[in-house]
């Protein structure tokens, strides 16, 4: 038996170190050594080549390297009846929290317009206002996205947050479904999207939504690429209905060069590392689960496919 690592990002040295001490008994292949793939048990993956995972007769448990899976559901043929288990937390939750701190400070303490400014050696007070004023608004409100709230209540920001199912988070202003979006869309002065990429929530942030937020509102993306309708964003900064954004996923990755949002005045681009897969915070979860999933029992982190997450 075989763990197979598949990555096209993720240096598979310190994860093959990482599995010969703890399973030193379980053969570790790096896609794409050559070898049997009969004998493939385990498949660690991020955004493994589609029909990949099928040629694989054998596999047991199909493993992500990130939190998201959209990346492994995507392939149309996917094996039915192997589980997906996802990284929980694993270190994301705290750089993503770091992130959406720093997007909604870059915001409200007018960043974007004295780096305009000083281009123009221009020396110009602006007001960043009270952080009590400023309302944002958390898509996703699961492991990552609570742990987000949690950190900007703590900073002083009033906290919105909104998820599939209700949630009750200590200190956040929590709304569900599809009503519960249409209320707190117009309180949310910053929107930082944490959801998973699904068949529901992909497209979200489009005219509609955008329409429904506070004139001049800001954007924080670190959810999926997928999830924005990237024209409607456009127009929306365009015509002031949006003040800015700080996008970390595209739908197409690597950005590409002649991308508009590049060189828009208004837009912050990173290049998807709001919350990356750090070995050495993630490899003590990922042995529990292979180990757990030898004893023949279920490890947490268990994808419900049919949700899509
Ligand atoms: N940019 C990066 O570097 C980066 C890094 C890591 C992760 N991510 C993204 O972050 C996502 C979230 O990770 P996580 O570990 O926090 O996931 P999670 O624990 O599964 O939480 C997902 C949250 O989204 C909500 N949700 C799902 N579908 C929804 C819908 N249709 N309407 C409303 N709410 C919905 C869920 O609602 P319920 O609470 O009701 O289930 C839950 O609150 C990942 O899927 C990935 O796409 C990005």
């Amino acid at each position: 038996m075989t763990l197979l690592f598949y990555s096209e990002t993720d240096a598979p040295e310190p994860w093959r170190d990482a599995f010969a001490r703890a399973l030193p008994q379980l053969p570790f292949r790096v896609w794409p050594e050559p070898g049997a793939d009969e004998a493939v048990r385990y498949a660690l993956v991020w955004k493994p080549e589609p029909g990949l995972l099928s040629r694989l007769p054998n596999l047991k448990a199909i493993v992500s390297l990130g939190a998201g899976v959209d990346h492994i559901l995507r392939d149309p043929q996917l094996p039915q009846g192997v589980p997906i288990i996802r990284l929980l937390d694993a270190g994301f939750a705290q750089q993503m929290a770091e992130y959406s701190a720093y997007a909604v400070l870059h915001f409200q303490h007018r960043m974007q317009e004295f780096l305009a400014q000083q281009s123009n050696a221009d020396w110009r007070q602006l007001d960043p206002g009270l952080t009590r004023d400023w309302n944002v608004g958390v898509m996703g409100l699961g492991v990552i996205g609570g742990h987000i709230a949690q950190r900007l209540a703590a900073l002083g920001f009033p906290v919105l947050g909104w998820s599939r199912s209700a949630r009750r988070i200590d200190g956040i202003d929590s709304f569900h479904g599809d009503s519960g979006l249409q209320q707190f869309l117009p309180r949310a002065r910053v929107v930082v999207n944490v959801l998973p990429l699904t068949p529901e929530t992909e497209g979200i942030l489009d005219a509609r939504r955008f329409a429904l937020m506070p004139r001049g509102a800001f954007v924080v993306n670190i959810g999926r690429g997928a999830h924005l309708i990237e024209q409607d964003l456009l127009d929306a900064l365009d015509a002031g209905q949006l003040g800015g954004a700080m996008l970390d996923v595209f739908r197409k990755e690597p950005l590409p060069s002649d991308h508009p949002f590049w060189r828009h005045p208004k837009i912050v681009v990173t290049p998807h590392v709001a919350g990356v897969t750090i070995p050495s915070e993630a490899e003590s979860q990922v042995i529990e689960i292979v180990k757990t999933l030898e004893r023949g029992e279920m490890p947490p982190g268990v994808v419900d496919r049919s949700r899509g997450y």
